[in-house]
């Protein structure tokens, strides 16, 4: 499909998703706490980049039926992301999001766990409604693996031995489950079938695992003015990814006892980023982490080629298309 044309669809469906969380957010705000009302404003109509409930409508269509309610039930991803966002710049201590500053920052840590827990609630009680037991199911089991995944992340922190396999496992849990549920919710909110069902919580996974890789290589190499997030804030916080990990492993003697030194260290942490960046960009890990990110997103476009009819060969493009993107993303 031509890139225009793809580009065009996404952004009209993320327009709808948009206009839903407005509508949303008018029948919700006067019925709850000013200040509530204020940090859920400021922290959800900001510019995201809004790809789960895109995952969630056109997963819908790619399996059989939709209609407009879908629309609800897609925000209900944007609000669970939102609110792990809040907790999520609390616990990685971050000064910006999306351009402007945390909610932590602006609010106060109390109002960002509380609007965070809010949100949650919230999008639980959408899920019940719009997808029903099963659905919701799907939902709550991803909620649960990602604080699963946080956790593994803080026991990873600093630990200069971990492996890739490790790495994977903290990624799927805190990123991949929720974009692999907001495909399989979509799947079955459609009416797949099981191999249908199957095939996208295949693509979501894949997709949500080169999803966090290439997140992680922004937070390196990426321009904070796009992003909307600071750069080397990964690195400062003690967290290992996989540029690191394969860089760790890879370098030899007097460059690993180098780095080491620098991760061991709070304040090298903070002043060495350049250097770091540099050591990583030496031993290709920047690059090799990237190839890992093309190959799950091969995996995740294979998975489609079960959806081989003509009349959602649309939807299987945009959903090619969208793997894309993530690779050549710059924000
Ligand atoms: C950021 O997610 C958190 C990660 C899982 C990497 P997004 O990159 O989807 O953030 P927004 O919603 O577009 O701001
Ligand atoms: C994603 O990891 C965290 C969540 C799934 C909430 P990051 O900590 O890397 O996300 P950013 O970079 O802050 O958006
Ligand atoms: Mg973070
Ligand atoms: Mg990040």
């Amino acid at each position: 499909m031509e890139f225009e044309k793809l580009f065009t669809t996404i952004r009209i469906e993320a327009e709808k998703i948009e206009n839903q969380m407005r509508r949303d957010l008018t029948e919700l705000l006067p019925t709850i706490d000013d200040l509530l009302a204020e940090v859920l404003e400021y922290g959800l109509l900001n510019g995201g980049k809004r790809i789960r409930p895109l995952l969630v409508v056109i997963a819908s269509r790619l399996c059989g039926d939709s209609d407009d309610k879908i629309y609800r039930l897609a925000c209900a991803f944007e609000y669970l992301h939102g609110a792990t966002l809040f907790h999520d710049d609390i616990i990685d201590n971050s000064d910006s999001r999306r351009g402007n500053p945390t909610i932590n920052r602006k609010f106060g840590i109390a109002p960002a766990i509380l609007a965070g827990d809010f949100l949650h609630a919230y999008a639980m009680s959408v899920v019940g409604r719009f997808s029903g037991k099963e659905g919701l199911k799907v939902f709550c089991a991803a909620t649960a693996g990602m604080a699963d995944g946080e956790f593994m992340q803080l026991r990873n922190s600093v630990n200069t031995n971990l492996s890739e396999l490790d790495y994977h496992d903290a990624i799927m849990g805190k990123t991949g489950l929720l974009i692999s549920a907001a495909c399989v919710i979509g799947a079955m909110y459609g009416g797949g079938n099981r191999e249908q069902i199957l095939a996208m919580q295949l693509y979501g996974d894949n997709l949500g695992c080169a999803f966090q890789i290439i997140d992680d290589l922004l937070d390196y190499q990426g321009d904070s003015a796009k992003t909307g997030k600071e750069v080397g804030n990964d690195l400062m916080e003690g967290k290992m990814t996989l540029p690191l990990i394969i860089t760790l492993k890879n370098a030899a003697d007097p460059d690993r006892k180098r780095l080491l030194e620098i991760l061991a260290d709070t304040g090298k942490r903070k002043e060495c980023v350049d250097e770091v960046c540099q050591l990583i960009e030496n031993y290709k890990g920047f690059n090799l982490a990237r190839a890992r990110a093309v190959e799950a997103v091969t995996i995740a476009c294979n998975a489609l080629q079960i959806f081989d009819g003509n009349s959602t060969l649309f939807e299987r493009e945009l959903l090619e298309g969208l793997a894309h993107y993530v690779l050549t993303r710059d924000k």
